[in-house]
């Protein structure tokens, strides 16, 4: 059987589209843990299964679960997460670790400490900048990604 270049080619790209939907599919599920109580840590687990990943709750409380993924208390927030071979502490957007599946730096995972207003489960009146960190294997963090309004000062001066 012939088939064209052009044949060949799309069907090579239906495979890869497929291979890339099962890889993806494999690794969404999402280990959680909060506690029963957080009403922050049930929106962001929503936000999660918005996004597509298959999402399984511990209501045990993150304390544990962030000390053995090697993650400090000073990096801390309300819900930690497992998923293929990462952690997630607190509000990181769904977008985010779908980069960090993609990429797959040799790191712990990603966090956004505290609370910050705005994030992926903490929508409301006001909203604030916040940085979702990299947390490498020694526990040293990077900027992966910035989000929320720019920084106030920037628009106190564009209003001059
Ligand atoms: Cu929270
Ligand atoms: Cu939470």
């Amino acid at each position: 059987m012939r088939i064209s270049v052009h044949t060949f080619f799309s069907r090579l790209l239906t495979v890869t589209a497929l291979l890339g939907a099962a890889s993806f599919a494999a690794a969404a599920t999402v280990e959680v843990y909060k506690s029963p109580t957080c009403k922050c840590c049930a929106k962001w687990v929503d936000h999660m299964r918005a996004n597509g990943f298959t999402v399984n709750t511990n209501d045990v409380g993150n304390k544990e679960a962030r000390e053995r993924a090697g993650i400090s208390t000073a990096l801390g927030s309300c819900h930690t997460a497992l998923v293929d071979g990462y952690a997630i502490e607190g509000h990181v957007p769904a977008q985010d670790i779908k980069r960090l599946l993609k990429e797959r730096p040799r790191a712990i995972g990603l966090a956004v400490p505290g609370m910050p207003h705005g994030s992926p489960g903490m929508e409301g009146a006001r909203s604030e900048p916040y940085n979702v960190l990299l947390i490498d294997k020694q526990g040293s963090t990077t900027v992966f990604s910035r989000h929320g309004p720019a920084d106030p000062k920037d628009s106190v001066m564009r209003l001059k």
